[in-house]
This record gives structure tokens, C-alpha cells and sequence, in this order.
């Protein structure tokens, strides 16, 4: 069939249809259709494609898929630089910053715009038209690469804007970032395929946005969110940071779902502690709060220092990740006889609380890892999970480093270890005669979920064991009040002695 006005119309209108789809999917999370109509509309576009391929222009929601690699990325220079962020590292420095902005624009409060920092990293999309035609990283914030292939594959940019009044040149700046439930699948198939895991879902953000092979960009779970702009032509601002971001979101841009307009500091530390609270149920990972000053009026009058706006602030988390030292291993024995190796650190402030060990699961993971003892290591401590090592700092490792041994004898006990076929567990053969498996055994019992026995901690179960006064649950039940305020008294001593 030749290429008639009517079909030319048909895949135009099937391409504004699935724009539209595609942002009320990813961007709002709030589709129309069903995947299934949805489906078939793509099919029908794919189909004319193939047909007439000389219809498929890069803006087709068809092209997401990725082109042929690049030899190298070009280089984008930004008319409007693309700037970083002065921190707060605590309450009292927000409100420094607060104090300041008042004093320099002579207000007695300021409202303020606020939003999660995203752990991820800055572009800058340029739309001419409503048509995405250059992304480039922030490199030094003058220059950066040109990743336009790249973005083009990151379901929450468009290719095409919707709307009628989108500017007739519109540069989105955001941050690209990896979904936590997209960064632990990527992980598992890496390593599946024999592959390095990358270390946190920054990093895999960077590694996937900086591929010179688009196509394994579009395999990534990447997604944009907005939150400030460049160059703006044919078109004037809205007289706020909140409604600029309502502005791209009727493009078809996403800003950020938890968002927020607050009135003075103390408003910003409540969101801080809201949003902390929240940050482990969050899809993404996030470092700290972001309080702009929300009138660009007075924006404008704070101006900037070197690089960083006068107007914002980071409010930063307590890092979830540190450097330390990891000075031995040891080989815990658990309730069933696992024999688990646990990191002894130099003690380090991570997540808020100072640690000194960290889990190394089992000895595969230590072989994952590459781990000696002496070695820097990078230590993770999110919500209440327990410590992980996340990876070694090779370039640090000290000559004198020492490869982990599993020990041939149980730590505790000397009874022989087994591993049975296929399985990574190592076990003590000892059961109840293994002190250690004694002493979980009878914490199990006698914990919350169990026998719930008050006032019967793990403390006292150690005691109890080491005086051998027990040896397993039903010993519990012969304790009398002689031997045990005897120990209470030991109990105290110790106490008064530290
Ligand atoms: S505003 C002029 N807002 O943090 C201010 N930045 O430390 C430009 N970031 O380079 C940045 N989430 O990569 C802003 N909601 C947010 C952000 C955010 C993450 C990153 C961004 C920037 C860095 C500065």
C-alpha cells in the first residue's frame, strides 16, 4: 500500500496516544488503560513502522529500545551552569540558614519549598518544540557529556511533551536515579551472570546513565525526577518553585511526589523527621531534604555563592554508608549450629549509631567480596537491618592484610564442622553440646515469640549457661530463689564495676 495523508494521520495520532499512556503510567503513576489496550496500540504503530520505516522518527515512543553504541560521549556545555548545594549537617545549621535568609531579604518568614534529595545524579533535558533533543550529565556543572541515547530510553523523560503550553525551548534539570526493587533485581541477574554487583543503587544509576550502549541503558530501571530548569524561552515562569514544578508536571515531567511548601524552619525540621521516618518505605534511596526558598522573587535577590544558590539548603541524613577498618573476623555459632562470620570493626557513626561489627553472612560472601582482614571496607547500616559490609577499598589494602580462614573446629565446642552438598551454611555437629547452640537454644525458648519469659534476657541466659546452672529449657523450671539472687547479686557487682 502506498503511504496516503490518512495513514501518515493514523500513526500520529496512535503516537500521541501512547505518549499520553506512557506518561500517565510511569510519570503518575496512574494509567488510563489497561496494559492489554495499551499493548495494542503499540503494535499497531510497530506494525506501520515496519511497514513505512521512513515514518519513524526519534520522537516515536517506538525508539525508547536504545541505538548503536557510541565511540565516546560528546561533550555539552550548559548555557546556565548547573550548580551544586550548600549543606546543613544538623538542626541548629538549618537554622542558621533560615536566620540568614531573613536577615539578608528583611522577612520575618520565608516559605519554603521542600523535597527529598534523591541519591542519584544531575541532568539537564533540553526540549525544543515539546521535541527532547539533548540530555547531558552536570559533569564539572559547565560541561557535561552528551547522554542524549541514553536519556532517551528513561521512561519518565518524554520524547515529546504534552500539552499546548509547554516553552518553545525548555531546559529540565533532575536527578536520574534506580528504584531500590529495579537495583536489587539488576544485582541478582549481575551476579547470576557471573558479574560484579554494584555497591548501591548510585552507583548503578551512574554505570547504567554512562554506557555507551544505549541498549543496555534501556535494559535499566532508570527514572527522572524534576526539580529545577535552565534555559526557558517563549515562555515566562510561574512566581514560585512549587507551581514551576505543577508547571513541568502538566508537560508531562514528574516532580517529586513528596513534595512540600513550608512556612519557616521549624516547619522544615517537622518534615525532616516525617520524612526520615518514612525513608525506609520509600522505593528510592534518598540522602537528606532539600529546602528551597520558594519565591523566585527572592531567589533572585539571594543570589548565589561560588556554586551553590544562597537560596538552598541539603539538610542531610546521617550517611547510611561509611569507610572503617575491618581488624579480624570471628566465627559466631547460631541456635542450629550455623557457624556465621562476623567483622570486627573499627568502631564507626553509621545510620546515626556507632558500629562495630558487621555480618559477612557465610563464607561465599566473603569470596564475593575479596575480603582480608586489615582491609577498608565500606559498611551499610539502613533502618534496623543489621550492619553489611558492602565492599572492599582495594586501592587501600595493606601489605599485611590476611586472608579470611574458615576455622576447621567449631569456635566454641571443637566438634567437627559440616557442610552438607550444594548448601553455603557451615555447620557445628555439637547440638546441645555446643554451648553456644545451648545458649541460643534456650534464648529462643524463652524469647517474645516463644515462651515469652520476663525479664529473661540474653544476658542472663550467658550467665545462667556459663555458672552451669543450666543446660537446656526444662533446667529453667528447676531454678530456685537461692540461685538466682545469688546471681542478681553478681549481676550488679558487674554492673557497678563498669
Ligand atoms: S536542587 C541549584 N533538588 O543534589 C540547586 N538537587 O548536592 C540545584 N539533588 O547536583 C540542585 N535531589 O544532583 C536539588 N530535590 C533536589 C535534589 C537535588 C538530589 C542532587 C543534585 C545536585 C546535588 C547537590
Amino acid at each position: 500500500m502506498p503511504l496516503t495523508e490518512k495513514i501518515k494521520k493514523d500513526v500520529a495520532s496512535l503516537r500521541e496516544q501512547i505518549n499520553y499512556h506512557n506518561i500517565q503510567y510511569y510519570t503518575f503513576d496512574n494509567p488510563e488503560i489497561p496494559d492489554g489496550e495499551y499493548d495494542k496500540l503499540l503494535r499497531e504503530l510497530q506494525k506501520y513502522e515496519a511497514e513505512y520505516p521512513e515514518l519513524i522518527s526519534l520522537d516515536s515512543p517506538t525508539q525508547r529500545v536504545g541505538a548503536e553504541p557510541l565511540k565516546a560521549f560528546g561533550e555539552i556545555t550548559h548555557a546556565i551552569p548547573m550548580l551544586s548545594l550548600g549543606n546543613a549537617m544538623n538542626e541548629e545549621e538549618l537554622h542558621d540558614f533560615d536566620r540568614k535568609i531573613k536577615k539578608l531579604i528583611d522577612e520575618d518568614e520565608i516559605e519554603y519549598a521542600a523535597e527529598p534529595k534523591l541519591d542519584g545524579l544531575a541532568i539537564s533535558v533540553r526540549y525544543e518544540n515539546g521535541i527532547l533533543v539533548t540530555a547531558a550529565t552536570r559533569g564539572d556543572g559547565k560541561v557535561g557529556e552528551n547522554i542524549t541515547q541514553n536519556a532517551r530510553t528513561i521512561n519518565t523523560i518524554p520524547l515529546k511533551l504534552i500539552g499546548k503550553n509547554f516553552p518553545a525551548v525548555l531546559e529540565v534539570r533532575g536527578e536520574v536515579f534506580m528504584p531500590l526493587s529495579g537495583f536489587h533485581k539488576l544485582n541478582e541477574d549481575v551476579l547470576k551472570n557471573g558479574g560484579k554487583a554494584f555497591a548501591n543503587p548510585r552507583n548503578a544509576a551512574a554505570g547504567s546513565l554512562r554506557q555507551l550502549d544505549s541498549r543496555i541503558t534501556s535494559s535499566r530501571p532508570l527514572e527522572m525526577i524534576c526539580y529545577g530548569v535552565g534555559v526557558i524561552e517563549g515562555a515566562t515562569l510561574p512566581d514560585t518553585y512549587s507551581e514551576m514544578i505543577d508547571w513541568l508536571q502538566s508537560f508531562g515531567l514528574k516532580g517529586s511526589p513528596e513534595r512540600a511548601v513550608l512556612k519557616g524552619s521549624e516547619a522544615c525540621v517537622d518534615y525532616y523527621n516525617k520524612i526520615a521516618k518514612k525513608r525506609e518505605q520509600l522505593p528510592y534511596e534518598i540522602d537528606g531534604i532539600v529546602y528551597k526558598v520558594n519565591r523566585f522573587a527572592q531567589q533572585k535577590e539571594l543570589g548565589f555563592i561560588s556554586r551553590a544558590p544562597r537560596w538552598a539548603i541539603a539538610h542531610k541524613f546521617p550517611a547510611q554508608e561509611v569507610m572503617t577498618t575491618l581488624h579480624a573476623v570471628e566465627f559466631q555459632v547460631g541456635r542450629t549450629g550455623a557457624i556465621t562470620p562476623v567483622a570486627r570493626l573499627e568502631p564507626v557513626e553509621v545510620g546515626g549509631v556507632i558500629v562495630s561489627n558487621a555480618t559477612l553472612h557465610n563464607m561465599d560472601e566473603i569470596q564475593r567480596l575479596g575480603v582480608r582482614e586489615g582491609d577498608t571496607v565500606i559498611i551499610r547500616r539502613a533502618g534496623d537491618v543489621i550492619p553489611q559490609v558492602v565492599s572492599v577499598v582495594e586501592n587501600l589494602r595493606p601489605e599485611d592484610s590476611k586472608k579470611i580462614l574458615m576455622p576447621d573446629h567449631c569456635p566454641v565446642c571443637q566438634s567437627d564442622l559440616i557442610k552438607p552438598e550444594g548448601q553455603t551454611v557451615v555447620r557445628c555437629s555439637g547440638g546441645l553440646y555446643c554451648e553456644a547452640q545451648r545458649k541460643e537454644a534456650i534464648k529462643h525458648f524463652a524469647s517474645r515469640k516463644a515462651m515469652n519469659i520476663d525479664g529473661l534476657g540474653d544476658k542472663l541466659v550467658d550467665q545462667l549457661v556459663d555458672e552451669n546452672l543450666i543446660n537446656n529449657p526444662s533446667d529453667l523450671y528447676k531454678l530456685g530463689v537461692d540461685e538466682l539472687s545469688n546471681l542478681e547479686r553478681m549481676g550488679s557487682k558487674s554492673a557497678n564495676s563498669q
